[in-house]
């Protein structure tokens, strides 16, 4: 008779019970237990299979069928599931849908765009057997110095909550990949930016800035989560139960599992020096709440050994195998998900038409004084530096060029554009000539000279600098921010010449660009822009295409005054009366939601629907927005909340809706964005989210700095303290 678990009419609670009383403790290990196919050799990884391993992760090609196959004959056939980094699509395939990075479309403020991302990304990687992706990353990206930034989707909990909740729906859309929020909690906070290192936040922090945008991948059904690698306050987050367990699964109601980051139960002891050895670990991990292991060889073997002998308590086994065996369940592995899968998918004319659409809505636009757009007056231009013509710059970390066995020698299958490709199409009708100048990083390695005669010989001079792979991703923090190499030295020469100058930047995070806009007529951000980033600023450059992007994180005008994200509190060196440095304007030099377009918008009467609210209430904000510019165009409006007095410091403003309005050249719109009154929750002393009673600034507008906000006060009449956590 065919077992319930394989009767797919039955309930997923149904199967998970039946099949789990059928499993003996090693096959419930093997199911806590994940390992890399470049981690063991292909014998190694063969006979995990034989064991039945829930999980291996980076396994692509002719690999997953093997060992998919493997799964299949064991005694009871539980299916595999595989993980792979599809952080900015498939992007570990060469031959993808290759998207900007997750810093990048976040600039887009587009979340119906981002959630088509998430749904094409979990296509391609399902075509490859691949079920399980980790992304989106969740980390508040507020020390700039870390490498990870640009995985990052900025700096601001709010929309990182809403852009995740985004690409999480997109993902798992079709049901054909699970999600997973990473890295829980507070990874990118770490002291002195140094990564995977201790973070210094008291947990009351935590509930303010770091847990609302995992909540809402909670609320996106986010069928996984990973943990990070850091400590918190000296307990490593691997090891920590009232994060993991108890608010995660117990407070937040989350029903999936979750996963360690890649060894993260063998560094409790050889790293962090919390556990005598692996088996201690492997307690600590387990009854703290980790439901699956990443790499620690020896984990499933402690378990099995300590579960046997009642050290570890049967009762935290069966809750991480249970919500393993749901999720497979759930993603339809178990019931032939293989004849879902829109094969012929990878790369297809739908998913490259999509990303390019987005692609075109990422560049921010932070200097014009007027020579853009470019339109077709220019017949000679130069495109001078040293990521005008660098894919790997351009794609940024996380794709096949750097993991997850790094091929720096990897010819792209995919179709591409540079910057200069991207020059070379949008600008066929004029003569684009190019010249590297210099190296990123080495500042010997320089042809200025040639550069200089052909910026002489040229019209305009489009300079595309930044930054490169060996100074982003993880391990490569920064301390130093500045332009590297002998990039300023060209720009100022090139500026020299009298030519006009734009500046592209290709760069994995914000640096310190003072310079640059000091040397520039106008200066285009693009981040790591994928596949189409080329073609997408030279579109906008030429004036095809209107910028609209807007910055997701601040820019420093120095490493020294790093943060300078925007939601600091009152009183600290964001404050332009009493703070700031006295070597140093207290300000970012480009702040979150900053960015020009070919367009002007102006903003009036702003309205509230109501001013004397309580926390039941929903309220609408709502303004006039004129375009008077001579194109239609997309514009980012931004909502902010202050509570002006609180029993703690809270930020000076804070984001709490946003919404990109079209608006036909010429005309005016009402843009109105609603407010739920328990938005207005702070985090008191007690870590309980609450509304305090009082007055409230909204302020609505087109940027988060003053100058671009119109204001209005509410007065909260009721204390309350909120059931949900945020
Ligand atoms: C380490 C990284 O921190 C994480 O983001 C990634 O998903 C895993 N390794 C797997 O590659």
């Amino acid at each position: 008779m065919t077992p319930n678990y394989k009767n797919p009419e039955l309930s997923i609670k149904e199967r998970v019970e039946d099949l789990l009383s059928r499993m003996t403790v090693e096959e419930k290990v093997a199911q806590m237990t994940q390992v890399s196919v470049n981690m063991v050799s292909a014998d190694e990884a063969d006979v995990y299979a034989e064991k039945g391993i829930g999980s291996f992760l980076h396994s692509l090609g002719d690999t997953t069928r093997r060992l998919k196959q493997i799964a299949s004959n064991t005694r009871l056939g539980i299916p595999l599931i595989f993980g792979i980094d599809a952080i900015h699509g498939h992007s570990l395939h060469n031959g993808c849908t290759m998207y900007p990075s997750q810093l990048g479309v976040s600039c887009s403020w587009d979340e119906e765009k981002i959630h088509e991302m998430g749904k094409i990304t979990a296509r391609e990687a399902a075509e490859e057997g691949l079920h399980w992706l980790f992304s989106p990353v969740l980390c508040v990206g507020r020390d700039l110095r870390w490498g990870r930034i640009d995985e990052t989707f900025g700096e601001d909990p709010y929309l990182i909550g809403e852009l995740g909740y985004s690409i999480i729906r997109g993902y798992q859309s079709e049901n054909l990949a699970a999600a997973c929020a990473k890295h829980y909690l507070g990874y990118g906070e770490s002291v002195g930016a140094r990564d995977s290192y201790d973070s210094q936040i008291s947990d009351r922090k935590i509930r303010e800035c770091f847990l609302p945008p995992f909540k809402r991948a909670v609320e996106a059904e986010s069928m996984t989560f990973m943990v990070g690698y850091e400590s918190i306050d000296g307990l490593p987050m691997s090891a920590n139960r009232k994060f993991l367990r108890d608010v995660l699964k117990d407070e937040l109601g989350f029903a999936g599992f979750s996963v360690t980051d890649w060894c993260n139960i063998e560094g409790l002891h050889a790293r962090q020096f919390v556990a005598n050895d692996l088996r201690d670990a492997s307690k600590i991990a387990v009854e703290a709440g980790n439901d699956m292991s990443m790499n620690s060889l020896g984990f499933m073997e402690h378990v099995i050994d300590m579960a046997k002998s009642g050290e570890l308590d049967m009762k935290y086994i069966d809750d991480s195998v249970r919500r393993i065996l749901a999720v497979k369940f759930k993603l339809g592995l178990f019931d032939g998900i293989e004849q879902r899968i829109p094969h012929g998918c990878t790369a297809c004319e739908e998913h490259i038409t999509a990303c390019k659409a987005l692609t075109d809505e990422c560049p921010v636009l932070l200097e014009n004084n007027g020579i853009l757009p470019l339109g077709s007056k220019y017949k000679k231009i130069a495109v001078i530096g040293p990521n005008a013509d660098n894919v790997k710059a351009q794609y940024g970390d996380w794709t096949y060029f750097s993991h997850p066995d790094a091929n720096p020698n990897a010819v792209p299958k995919e179709e591409l554009y540079t910057m200069l490709r991207g020059m070379k199409t949008v600008f066929s009708d004029a003569e684009v000539r190019y010249t590297r100048g210099c190296d990123v990083m080495d500042p010997t390695d320089q042809n200025i000279k040639e550069a200089v005669a052909l910026a002489n010989d040229s019209d305009v001079v489009v300079a595309v600098l930044g930054d490169c792979l060996d100074q982003n991703g993880e391990s490569k923090d920064r301390c130093n921010l500045e332009i590297t190499g002998a990039q300023l030295d060209l720009l100022k020469q090139l500026k020299a010449t009298g030519k006009p100058v734009v500046v592209i930047l290709v760069n994995g995070k914000p640096l310190c660009i003072g310079e640059v806009r000091d040397n520039c007529d106008a200066l285009l951000e693009t981040f790591n822009s994928g596949a189409y980033g080329g073609l997408s600023a030279a579109k906008i450059l030429r004036g095809d295409c209107n910028p609209e992007g807007k910055l997701t994180i601040s820019f420093p005008r120095n490493a020294g005054q790093i943060p300078v994200y925007y939601n600091q509190y009152a009183g600290w060196h964001s404050n332009p009366k009493t703070g700031g440095y006295c070597d140093c304007p207290p300000d970012a030099l480009y702040p979150f939601g900053y960015g020009l377009s070919y367009n002007n918008y102006t903003y009036a009467n702003m309205q509230v629907s109501k001013t004397s609210v309580t926390p039941d209430d929903t309220i609408e904000v709502s303004v006039d927005i004129t375009n008077n510019g001579g194109r239609d165009g997309n514009e980012i409006v931004q909502l902010y909340v202050n509570d002006k007095v609180s029993s703690v410091c809270t930020p000076v403003k804070q984001l709490r809706g946003f919404q990109r309005a079209f608006i036909k050249a010429g005309q005016t719109i009402t843009v109105t964005i609603p407010l739920s009154v328990s938005d207005l929750w702070i985090v008191n002393r007690e870590e309980e989210y609450i509304v305090e009673a009082g007055e409230f600034e909204l302020m609505i507008g087109k940027s988060s700095l003053d100058r671009d906000l119109l204001t209005q006060t509410i007065r909260c009449t009721e204390t309350r303290r909120l059931s949900s956590s945020c």
